[in-house]
């Protein structure tokens, strides 16, 4: 269906809304860079992910090849957007699902797949790939032993890259008018990359398929050693993409540069995506737009176009990338994207904004003050405005020479000021103005000095997180 046409006339159910989904570029998160980029939005589709593609065409190739009957139950191991997008044709056409999921899936797609009416049964994630208890050999064992049921095996059933061959692939050519230059996306079973890949090669050879792999997947290390390297893989967070083995649907040959990324650089860019674009997307998402940035900047050309894959919605993934809780216990939250609004959040309730002195202030008032509120230094304030700072070690030692000091106004001794920062700046910045000499910087929130943080509030922090 062509999107201009799509939606104006009824659709029969809701399998006919599944592609055409909308190519959207990408203005914030590509700032200074000149190649364009685009990102095709598979989390329009109605499960919300690229996945919805495949449920149909592989139920439609059982039931052509007399494997499925009606009544029957469609099995397979998903980490759940599958899951969704076989649940959905299943469900319009009167099959029961049993799906196997790894236990490192987050709980709202588990939820989601019973909302379906799927019955879910969880494995461990850390078992090798050949162990009974591997979500993918029970699926397989489950769809073996039960009568007229299928294993949708989307990891070797080539009905899912030919629905990536026949829809998405000739999609992009038709949205950016064959101009399409890199496209970059990552494997799960490998089926988009393998299927779009191969239609665009066909439609212009020299265009790059690029593939982005979480650092703990084998598939980028498998493809730099054109399979001679055998290792084993190692656990890591972004759902979705990358195995431990390397699946029948993917198709190695179509790809010409593989790139790893670390879980942290997924997950920041995927919230970044969605903070700056206002695009909702997982971890996956984050990942190969991340690669798609890094790509645009080396081509460095404003008549290429790179196009990046948004896989699905970030609402699978509220509990964990999108949970400043979640991403702190995993250590995945990065200093430089806190901003020191979130550190003075954190600051224990009772502790007052700010404690400053008046440049007429005495000496002997400032260092009661300090002793008062068990603070190390003050900012001189004149009206909103840091005149200088007066710290207690500086003070006290200048007093203790000459006790008349105690009664000098503050502003006869007062060292530099503090720094003055806008709340809504990154803490990595700030770190940077925190040095020896200069133990603290203010901050300010709509003209108005709202706070201060010092040396020991970022480390007390830092050590929290
Ligand atoms: C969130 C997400 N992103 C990307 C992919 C990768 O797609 P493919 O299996 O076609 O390689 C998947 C596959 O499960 C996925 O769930």
């Amino acid at each position: 269906m062509r999107p201009d046409q799509r939606n104006r006339l009824p659709y029969d159910d809701v399998l006919q809304t599944i592609g055409w989904t909308p190519l959207i570029r990408l203005n914030r998160v590509t700032r200074g860079l000149v190649t364009p980029v685009y990102g095709k939005a598979e989390f329009f589709n109605p499960g919300g992910s690229v996945k919805d593609r495949i449920g149909l065409p592989i139920i439609e190739r059982a039931e052509r090849e007399g494997k499925l009957k009606p009544g029957g139950t469609i099995v397979e191991g998903t980490s759940g957007n599958t899951g969704i997008g076989l649940a959905i044709a299943a469900a319009l056409r009167g099959y029961r699902c049993i799906f196997t999921m790894p236990d490192k899936m987050s709980q709202e797609k588990v939820r989601l797949l019973k909302a379906f009416g799927a019955e879910v049964i969880i494995t461990p994630t850390a078992v090798p790939p050949d162990h009974p208890d591997n979500y993918v050999m029970m699926a397989r064992r489950i769809a073996a032993e039960m009568p007229n049921a299928i294993l949708a095996n989307q990891f070797y059933n080539d009905a899912n890259p030919q629905a990536h061959y026949e829809t998405t692939g000739p999609e992009l050519w038709e949205q950016t008018a064959g101009r399409i230059t890199h496209f970059v996306a990552s494997a799960g079973t490998g089926g988009t990359i393998t299927g779009v890949g191969r239609y665009l090669k066909e439609k212009n050879p020299a265009i790059r398929i690029i593939a982005g792999d979480p650092a703990g997947s084998i598939l980028g290390e498998y493809w730099r050693s054109d399979g001679s390297i055998k290792i084993d893989g190692a656990p890591y967070k972004v759902e979705g993409i990358g195995q431990d083995k390397v699946p029948g649907t993917l198709d190695m040959h179509v790809i010409d540069d593989y790139r790893t990324v670390s879980d942290r650089d997924a997950f920041v860019m995927a919230r970044r995506l969605t903070r700056e674009e206002g695009l909702f997307v997982g971890g996956s998402s984050g990942l190969i737009a991340h690669v798609a940035l890094q790509v645009a900047r080396e081509v460095n050309d404003p008549h290429a176009l790179v196009v990046t894959f948004l896989c699905d919605t970030g609402e699978r993934y509220l509990s964990k990338l999108y949970s400043d809780e979640w991403m702190r216990e995993n250590q995945l939250l990065e200093p430089d994207h806190v901003r020191i609004a979130d550190l003075l959040g954190a600051k224990a309730d009772d502790a007052p904004a700010v404690v400053s002195v008046a440049p007429t202030t005495t000496v002997r008032q400032a260092l009661r003050l300090m002793n008062l509120h068990d603070v190390s230094q003050l900012p001189v304030l004149d009206a909103d405005n840091c005149i200088g700072s007066v710290s207690e070690s500086a003070v006290s030692a200048r007093a203790l020479e000459n006790t008349k000091l105690l009664d000098a106004a503050v502003s006869d001794v007062m060292d530099a000021p503090f720094p003055v920062v806008e709340s809504s700046q990154s803490l990595d910045g700030v770190v940077k103005l925190l040095t020896k000499t200069n133990p603290a910087v203010l901050v300010r929130t709509r003209d108005r000095i709202a706070g201060i943080v010092t040396r020991s509030d970022v480390l007390h922090f830092l050590m929290m997180r």
